[in-house]
Order: C-alpha cells, then sequence, then structure tokens
C-alpha cells in the first residue's frame, strides 16, 4: 500500500514525541498497518529550535494554515492548542480539503466539535481525538468502539495529570503549589496557560467531550459547574487527610431526571477509595452502565510520550482504514443525532 503523508502542527511537547517516536518506530508501524507513515510536512514558530529528531525530509511551513491547506498529506495532525486563531483555523481547513485530522486539542473540541465533526462527517472522514481526552489512557476507543450497547448512568475521573501531580506531591512532600506547578510545567504536563489546569478548565473541556460520548448529547462545556484548585493549602490536605479522606480534583457528569449534571471541583474521596489510589500524573476515568456494571480505566494522563501515544494510535487507525471504508461518526452517533444537552435542574 501506499505510504501515509502527514503534515505536524505543533512540534512542542507533544508534536515533537509524536515525530521522534514515529521515526524510532517506523519499521515496527509499517508493520503493524500494513503501509509506512511518514512525515511530509511540519509547522512551528521557531524554524531553528531542535526538535531532537531529524526533520529535514519534511516540507517547512511557517503558518499551519498553508500546510492544512496546501501541503502533499493525507493526515493533518493538530498539536498546537488553543481553540481559536491557527488551531481552529487550519483543523476546518483540513477537513474541508478532505483530509483526516488526529488532533489532541480538547480545548478546541469543547468549544467547535460538534461543527469540526459536522464537517468530518460530510466529507466522510475521520477526525480523531484520544489524546485530547487522558492522555495516554484509550477511554475514547473504549467508548466509541467497545461500548456499544452500554447505557451510561455517570462517569467520573481525574482528568487533568498537572492537578493531581500537584495535589499529590503537596501532600506526600508538604512542597507548595508554586514549586509543584512549576514541576508539572518543567516536566511538560501543564497548558501553554496553566490557569487552564489549577482553574479547572482543563478538567471541564475534557469532561464535555466524555459527556457527549457517554450521553448522546452535544458538547456543553459553558454548563459545567467549575472550581479549581488554586485556593487548596496544606492546611486542607492536612485536614482532609486527619478525617481519612485524600483531595482530588474530580470531573464528574451524572445522568438524572432532570438532565445530564456536569461538575469539576475538588473532592474529598475516602483514603481507601480506588480513585484515592491514583497518584501524579495518572488521569482515571470511572464508567458506570447498565450492562457493563463499573469500569476504571487508568494511566499516565499527560507527558509528551504517553500523549503520543493515543496520537500515534490514531494515526495508524488511519492508515489501517482501506480505501471505501466507511467511518464511523466522530462522537459514536451522527451530529445529528446528537440531542440537545439538557443540564439538570
Ligand atoms: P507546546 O506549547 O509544547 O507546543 C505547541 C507547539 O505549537 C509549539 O511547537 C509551537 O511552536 C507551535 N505553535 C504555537 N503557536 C503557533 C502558531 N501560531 N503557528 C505555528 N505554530 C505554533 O504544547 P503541547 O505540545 O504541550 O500541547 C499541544 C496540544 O496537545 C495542546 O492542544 C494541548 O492541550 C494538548 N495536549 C498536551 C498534553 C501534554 O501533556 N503536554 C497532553 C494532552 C494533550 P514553537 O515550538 O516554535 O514555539
Ligand atoms: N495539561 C494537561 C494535563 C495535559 O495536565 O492533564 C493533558 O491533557
Amino acid at each position: 500500500a501506499e505510504a501515509l503523508r502527514i503534515g505536524i502542527a505543533g512540534l512542542g511537547t507533544v508534536g515533537a514525541s509524536v515525530a521522534r517516536v514515529l521515526a524510532q518506530k517506523s519499521a515496527e508501524l509499517a508493520r503493524q498497518c500494513g503501509r509506512e507513515i511518514v512525515v511530509s510536512a511540519v509547522s512551528a514558530r521557531d524554524a531553528t529550535r531542535d526538535r531532537g529528531v531529524d526533520l529535514s525530509a519534511a516540507q517547512w511551513f511557517s503558518d499551519p494554515l498553508d500546510l492544512a491547506k496546501n501541503a502533499d498529506i493525507d493526515v493533518f495532525v493538530e498539536l498546537i492548542g488553543g481553540e481559536e486563531g491557527p488551531a481552529r483555523e487550519s483543523v476546518m481547513a483540513a477537513l474541508q480539503a478532505g483530509r483526516h485530522v488526529v488532533t489532541a486539542n480538547k480545548a478546541l473540541l469543547a468549544r467547535h466539535g460538534v461543527e469540526l465533526a459536522q464537517a468530518a462527517e460530510d466529507k466522510g472522514i475521520l477526525l480523531n481525538y484520544e489524546a485530547a481526552v487522558a492522555g495516554g489512557i484509550p477511554v475514547i476507543k473504549t467508548m466509541r468502539e467497545a461500548m456499544a450497547g452500554n447505557t451510561v448512568n455517570r462517569i467520573f475521573g481525574i482528568l487533568n495529570g498537572t492537578c493531581n501531580y500537584i495535589l499529590t506531591r503537596m501532600e506526600a512532600e508538604g512542597l507548595s503549589f508554586e514549586d509543584c506547578l512549576k514541576d508539572a510545567q518543567r516536566l511538560g504536563y501543564a497548558e501553554a496557560d496553566p490557569t487552564f489546569d489549577i482553574e479547572g478548565n482543563d478538567t471541564a473541556h475534557k469532561l464535555s467531550i466524555l459527556t457527549s460520548l457517554a450521553f448522546g448529547t452535544r458538547i456543553a462545556a459553558d454548563d459545567i459547574y467549575l472550581e479549581g484548585i488554586s485556593n487548596i493549602t496544606q492546611a486542607d490536605i492536612r485536614a482532609a487527610g486527619e478525617l481519612g479522606y485524600r483531595i482530588k480534583l474530580l470531573g464528574v457528569a451524572v445522568r438524572t431526571e432532570n438532565g445530564i449534571e456536569q461538575r469539576v471541583h475538588p473532592t474529598m474521596v475516602p483514603t481507601s477509595s480506588v480513585i484515592a489510589q491514583v497518584h501524579g500524573v495518572t488521569n482515571a476515568v470511572a464508567i458506570e452502565t447498565d450492562i457493563l456494571g463499573e469500569l476504571l480505566l487508568s494511566g499516565p494522563g499527560a507527558g509528551g510520550n504517553a500523549t503520543a501515544s493515543a496520537v500515534i494510535g490514531d494515526i495508524a487507525d488511519i492508515a489501517k482504514s482501506q480505501p471505501g471504508f466507511q467511518h464511523g461518526p466522530v462522537f459514536g452517533r451522527p451530529v445529528k443525532e446528537l440531542h440537545p444537552y439538557q443540564k439538570a435542574r
């Protein structure tokens, strides 16, 4: 089969890791996918920065929109970030040009996911976003593909690696909030603007995507009750510990008689509970359904390689799909069948 040509827009923590792993594992991936995956084009702001991988064979675009529209590629991989600007414009342009899209950008999907899904479905192409929720944990595939026939009643979890890393180290090592956040930034876990992590917005973005998949509703990120961890002190953590609890930032979506309730806030969880044992950058997603019962997925929630694992899985899925293959809808059912989101009163 012909090689799959990809264009990577964004060569930061995630984009550079994706490029490095694709280079290191090219033979293995070609065997798994039945065709080679070739990085044909790349884009970032600084053309001179060493990304730790030889990208000299790839065409350089200083403008990701130009890459999306004009590069000779089959798949546009968006790893820039941000809900508007170059990320939104280039993803929409790529979809309109009939190129498959892979993105890790939960902020973009939380704001414009339905519109982008509609564009992908209109063209009969793929918009894959496994890395957008819970980093390396394959929760999107699990929900979209492996849980057909399940009615979800509740979904909740630790969806932000930065916050869990901060809370874990504050408790275990007595460090200050600020020092832990700095380390999370240095390790590449935090968003470009870490306010999104610590004020809960990133968790809300991810929760809104899970809610759409779980309940078949249109994404409604603005309807989420939101409280972050920036006010949590050592005294709060110690007081919770003395009562037998640990503080975790949770995202929760529940089906109620009146609609779907979504919320993000610090939560006291019993120290003996499974969710309390999720430490550091690890994320966990619990899904409760009628026929399966309770499922708990946990694994690395942020960082270059863990996120690259999910991005490359999405690229490999496209490489494996044959011409004429009918793709499933982006949010598990066609956009026109998504229900309006009814907020629980
Ligand atoms: P970084 O900030 O490390 O990288 C962003 C990249 O985009 C950089 O290469 C930057 O160029 C490039 N870029 C930014 N603005 C422009 C622009 N206007 N034109 C061209 N290129 C631009 O981000 P991350 O890699 O951490 O995150 C990327 C995406 O992945 C985000 O959507 C994030 O939310 C998501 N994500 C991140 C995870 C993580 O653990 N870091 C985990 C899961 C998802 P340059 O390098 O030249 O400055
Ligand atoms: N900033 C995010 C986090 C990256 O810390 O979880 C992964 O989505």
